[in-house]
């Protein structure tokens, strides 16, 4: 283990709403972002960042066999990882490491696959990041990226307040040194970092009345909480006036209600570690 500390600039921060939040996200995504990933049995899975398990209880469940070794560098989150796996999947078979992934204690080519979702995002480095996961993914192993894109956000009503709650939560983020709109770089970072066979495809998220478990589980408790989350700090950064803020907040939670529309696209790319690719720099 190593004596990895959180980033105090995470911007979505550790709180039991942020745990609520990412196990909503997860769940109701899960047919979305998870379909075709499935692990070998026996193969080994890296999962960097998982947070508080939300997505790992997932990725045991699609691939009871693998050997899943999942890591994040908050303390905190993996206690609460562990014990919501235990809860969910009681059979899971899950290693789990504090550690930072850009310095992982793994020796080189130690697994088959490595999986990150929604990490690269809050990274200032995410080709650094990247590259530093290709040194313990064997040779012809493969990686799994899922990433949102706050651009692909649109709705009905359309609402330039709601526009503007959104932006803050954009330019929060990368004041932090995160990039909010990463999905659309995937593909040039994953070729950047050195990966080959790079495959991106956009998973979208369309919620009306006629899908109310994707309208609440997505629209509101997942995407709207998150840009509520960041209240405070959109404040005291003066991107936008209090007022403006409720009526904005107010205006995105319309469109998870029975006239609202609400549209959202996730990039998930697979690549693989090159076979013959030289010493990872
Ligand atoms: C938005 S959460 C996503 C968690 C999980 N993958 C999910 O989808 O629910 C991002 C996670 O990345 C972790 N993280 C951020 N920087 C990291 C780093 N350098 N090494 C390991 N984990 C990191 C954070 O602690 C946080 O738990």
């Amino acid at each position: 283990m190593s004596t990895a500390s959180p980033s105090p600039a995470y911007v979505h921060g550790y709180s039991p709403d942020e745990s609520r939040r990412l196990g909503a996200q997860a769940d109701t995504l899960a047919a979305l972002l998870h379909s075709g990933t499935a692990y070998p049995p026996g193969s080994r899975v890296l999962e960097a960042g998982c947070g508080v398990g939300a997505q790992t209880v997932h990725l045991a469940r699609s691939s009871p066999g693998a050997r899943l070794v999942s890591v994040d560098v908050s303390a905190a989150s993996l206690d609460r990882a562990r014990a919501h796996v235990a809860a969910q999947v009681p059979d899971a078979r899950v290693e789990w490491h504090r550690a930072d992934l850009h310095a992982l204690p793994f020796p080189d080519a130690t697994f088959d696959h490595v999986f990150v979702c929604f990490v690269l995002e809050h990274l200032p480095d995410p080709e650094g990041a990247l590259t530093a996961l290709r040194r313990v993914l064997r040779p012809g192993g493969t990686l799994t990226v899922i990433e949102g894109d706050h651009g692909s956000a649109f709705f009905h009503p359309d609402s330039r307040h709601a526009r503007v709650a959104i932006d803050a939560q954009v330019r929060l983020q990368a004041a932090a040194g995160g990039d909010a709109l990463i999905g659309r770089r995937l593909q040039p970072l994953l070729s950047a970092a050195g990966y080959g066979d790079v495959v991106v495809r956009p998973r979208t998220v369309y919620a009306d009345r006629t899908r109310p478990a994707l309208a609440e589980g997505f629209t509101r408790d997942t995407f709207v909480a998150m840009i509520e989350a960041v209240r405070d700090d959109a404040l005291a950064a003066g991107l936008v006036t209090s007022a403006d803020w409720e009526r904005g907040i107010a205006d995105l939670r319309r469109t998870a209600g029975p006239d609202g529309t609400f549209h959202y696209a996730f990039f998930k790319a697979t690549a693989t570690r090159p076979v013959s690719a030289g010493a990872v720099p």
